[in-house]
């Protein structure tokens, strides 16, 4: 059978880095309280003129670079971005355009927070089925666009990067052992459209609007969804959260991530944490934390791993990958 294999991630994130006590000179707030309720030290910000489509770009050379693959080898581009260069066309062609990439698959994919679980579903569907044989999948965001800089309880949560991997279909024995995806699960939950959303848009008010967020509704349900969503995915399978070596979840608050993993049973140790870096990135924030996972030897070739996430919507997924 055919499976879709990892053979490379990248990161990218903007050089300025914004810490909590910058946002304290502006917003009546505190890094005490940010340190406390969510764990964000700093996060990126992109420049002025930097778009979504330049972070995603950076962060998809590096992948290639990684995969030993060009350019040329790419069959489909999926971006999930919920912070588009533009309202239309996708922002995946824009980053086709720069990349120099050759005519194939692009689209975008709008899940929010959840959107790299999404893309990572959808690319190794293509895959699975022979529409392509070499994917990007890039999870990219200027999410400090869409922010209320005056509204403290959102503006000190967010930050801007990009991640992305190469996905490439190889031939498997088609048992547990086999490198890849393994299995892959997506949902949503329109009842909760307005708990995390932005108050504009095309059809809307003609308008890009802020986001809003009821967060203390977001925190409860995150928490139950992503546990959710760790069991059905390793269920799909037959395997257990003790056969797992590695979860890389969304990274939104610190308060949740460590409540999943307690949940889950899960130890500590084996969660990659880079909320307090990053802050939320939204659909960025999975591949740049396998980037950090990569890069500090947790993420090694045989590994068992979870990523998952839960966004507006509520859209929430996770996929099974062993490395
Ligand atoms: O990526 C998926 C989307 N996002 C999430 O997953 C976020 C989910 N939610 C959360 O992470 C948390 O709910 C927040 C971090 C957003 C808020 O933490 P909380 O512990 O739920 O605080 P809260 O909203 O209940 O607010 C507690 C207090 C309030 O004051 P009062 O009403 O108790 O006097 C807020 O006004 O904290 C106040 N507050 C702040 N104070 C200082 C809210 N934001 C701030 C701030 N600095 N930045």
């Amino acid at each position: 059978m055919i499976r879709s294999r990892v053979v490379g991630v990248g990161a990218y994130l903007p050089a300025r880095v914004v810490d909590n006590d910058e946002l304290a000179c502006r917003l009546d707030t505190s890094d005490a309280w940010i340190r406390e309720r969510t764990g964000i030290t700093r996060r990126h910000l992109a420049a002025e003129d930097e778009l979504t489509s330049d972070l995603a770009v950076q962060a998809a050379r590096r992948a290639l670079e990684r995969a030993s693959t060009s350019v040329a080898a790419i069959e489909a581009i999926v971006v999930a971005t919920s912070t588009p260069d533009h309202t239309f066309p996708a922002t995946a062609t824009a980053v086709q355009q720069k990349l120099g990439a050759p005519i194939g698959i692009a689209l975008d994919v709008q899940a929010v927070c959840a959107g790299f679980a999404y893309a990572l579903a959808i690319a190794d569907s293509f895959l699975r089925v022979g529409h392509a044989r070499t994917a990007l999948v890039i999870g990219a965001e200027t999410f400090s666009r869409l922010l209320d800089w005056n509204d403290r309880s959102t503006a000190v949560l967010f930050g801007d990067g990009a991640g992305a991997v190469v996905l490439r279909a190889e031939r498997s024995r088609g048992d547990l052992a086999d490198r890849g995806v393994l299995a892959t699960r997506l949902a949503a939950d329109g009842r909760h459209y307005r708990d995390l959303y932005v108050d504009g848009g095309p059809s809307a008010t003609r308008t890009t609007g802020h986001l809003r967020m009821n967060g203390r509704e977001v925190f409860r349900h995150a928490v139950a969804r992503l546990a959710e969503s760790v069991e059905a995915v390793l269920a799909e399978t037959g395997l257990a959260v003790a056969d797992l070596d590695l979860l890389v979840p969304h990274q939104a608050n610190l308060r949740i991530i460590e409540a999943v993993g307690r949940r889950l049973g899960l130890p500590p140790e084996k969660t990659i944490v880079t909320v307090d870096r990053h802050a939320n990135t939204s659909a960025a924030s999975i591949p740049l934390a396998l980037d950090v996972a990569l890069e500090d030897g947790r993420l090694a070739d045989g590994r068992l791993l979870v990523v998952n996430a839960l966004g507006g919507g509520f859209a929430w997924g996770a996929a099974l990958i062993r490395w």
